[in-house]
C-alpha cells in the first residue's frame, strides 16, 4: 500500500481528484471510492503481472474524472457512456502529465460499450478491474470507503 500512495501522492492530494467525493457513482458509493478501489487493484495486478503499476494505478485513479453529476442531463452534451471517458481523460490531461498510455486507459475503460479501443495489456487490465468493481459495489460486497480511509484520502464534499 506504501508503494501505491508513492507512485499516487501527487493525485490523491490534488482538490480535482478529492472532489469525485461529492458525486455518487455506484449506489451509495462516490466516484471518488469507486476510483480508489479501481486504481489499487489494478495497480496490484498489474504488478503481479509484471505490468507497469504506475500506469495502471494513475490510469485507474482518474478513469471516472468526468467531475459532474452524471445523473444531471445538463451537465454533458450527450450519452454518458462515451461522453465520461472524454471529460475524464480533459480533467486529467489539466492536472498532470500524462503518458499516452494512461490517456488511453482513461478513454478506453467503458470498451467495448464505447470510446477508444485498448491499446496496452494495462489498458484491457484497468477495463476489466472497472467491471468487476462496479460488481461487487453494485451488489454490495464491498464498500470502498473502507479502502479510502486507509489510504487516509479526505474527500471534498461541496462547501468543504
Ligand atoms: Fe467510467
Ligand atoms: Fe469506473
Amino acid at each position: 500500500m506504501e508503494a501505491f500512495i508513492q507512485i499516487t501522492q501527487e493525485l490523491l492530494g490534488s482538490e480535482q481528484v478529492r472532489m469525485m467525493g461529492r458525486w455518487k457513482h455506484h449506489g451509495p458509493i462516490t466516484t471518488l471510492d469507486h476510483s480508489l478501489f479501481v486504481a489499487y487493484l489494478s495497480y496490484r495486478a498489474a504488478k503481479a503481472l509484471g505490468l507497469d503499476e504506475r500506469a495502471a494505478a494513475r490510469g485507474g485513479l482518474l478513469h471516472d474524472l468526468y467531475l459532474y453529476d452524471s445523473k444531471d442531463k445538463s451537465a454533458h452534451p450527450g450519452w454518458q457512456c462515451f461522453d465520461h471517458p472524454r471529460a475524464a481523460a480533459r480533467n486529467a490531461e489539466a492536472l498532470t502529465e500524462l503518458s499516452e498510455k494512461e490517456r488511453n486507459i482513461i478513454l478506453s475503460h467503458m470498451w467495448p460499450l464505447g470510446g477508444a479501443l485498448p491499446r496496452s495489456p494495462e489498458a484491457l487490465l484497468v477495463d476489466l478491474v472497472d467491471t468487476f468493481c462496479a460488481g461487487l459495489e453494485v451488489f454490495r460486497i464491498y464498500h470502498p470507503s473502507r479502502l479510502r480511509k486507509r489510504l487516509g484520502v479526505q474527500p471534498l464534499t461541496a462547501g468543504t
